[in-house]
């Protein structure tokens, strides 16, 4: 990133930390946002390992932990880059989870994963960082996890890094519509490809 797009990076995480304080992401626990937590969680029971260790990058201040249920996992790690949200979710103190505050772009995840989730969280990484990010996620996917992406609405300039990835085959993708006409999200659901051929 040169140094114009750094400084605007910055500004963006200083604002969703502001957001996050003010509570202007309170709406994502409302009743027409779960309909897309529960298709990400019935994407873990239907293509994940049993028991998956999942990582949430952009993982806010843990919804998706909320809407959990008694899915069963080993070990849930949510990354996000405004430490506001971060406090939220560890003081929610969910079992068998941690949650950092850190930069996507930035983040070098310690071990693999069987689950990686970028929920509503892929189109803020910045054009250029885009395929970087993803790369390193997918070394740090196991050979037969799976990656689920929700985009809102068309998600315009994103859904390519996904479905014309080499290294990935969509097994899943739906669209998760309520009822406004404007309020719907696309999820799909990724493999690595070396693991189809095995
Ligand atoms: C719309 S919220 C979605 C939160 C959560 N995934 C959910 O659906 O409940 C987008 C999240 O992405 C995070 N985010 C944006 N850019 C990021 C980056 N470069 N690294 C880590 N998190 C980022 C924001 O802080 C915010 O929490």
């Amino acid at each position: 990133m040169n140094l114009l797009n750094k400084f605007h990076h910055w500004r963006r995480k200083r604002r969703w930390n502001k957001q996050y304080k003010r509570g202007r992401w309170d709406s994502l626990k409302s009743d027409m946002e779960a309909k897309r937590y529960y298709k990400i969680i019935d994407y873990f029971n239907q293509f994940a390992p049993e028991n998956p260790a999942i990582l949430d990058i952009g993982c806010g201040d843990g919804v998706l932990n909320e809407r959990l249920g008694d899915f069963k996992y080993d070990y849930f790690l949510g990354v996000d880059f405004s430490r506001v949200s971060i406090e939220k979710a560890k003081a929610k103190q969910f079992p068998k989870a941690e949650f950092l505050a850190e930069d996507a772009i930035k983040f070098r995840p310690k071990r693999d994963f069987d689950a990686i989730v970028f929920n509503e969280a892929f189109y803020y990484i910045p054009e250029s960082e885009k395929t970087p990010v993803l790369d390193l996620m997918l070394d740090h996917l196991t050979n037969d996890g799976i990656l689920i992406t929700s985009i809102f609405r068309e998600g315009t300039g994103c859904w390519e890094y996904f479905k014309e990835n080499p290294r990935l085959k969509e097994i899943a993708f739906e669209t998760i519509t309520t009822k406004k006409e404007q309020t719907y999200w696309k999820i799909g659901v990724y493999k690595k490809v070396e693991e189809l051929r095995s």
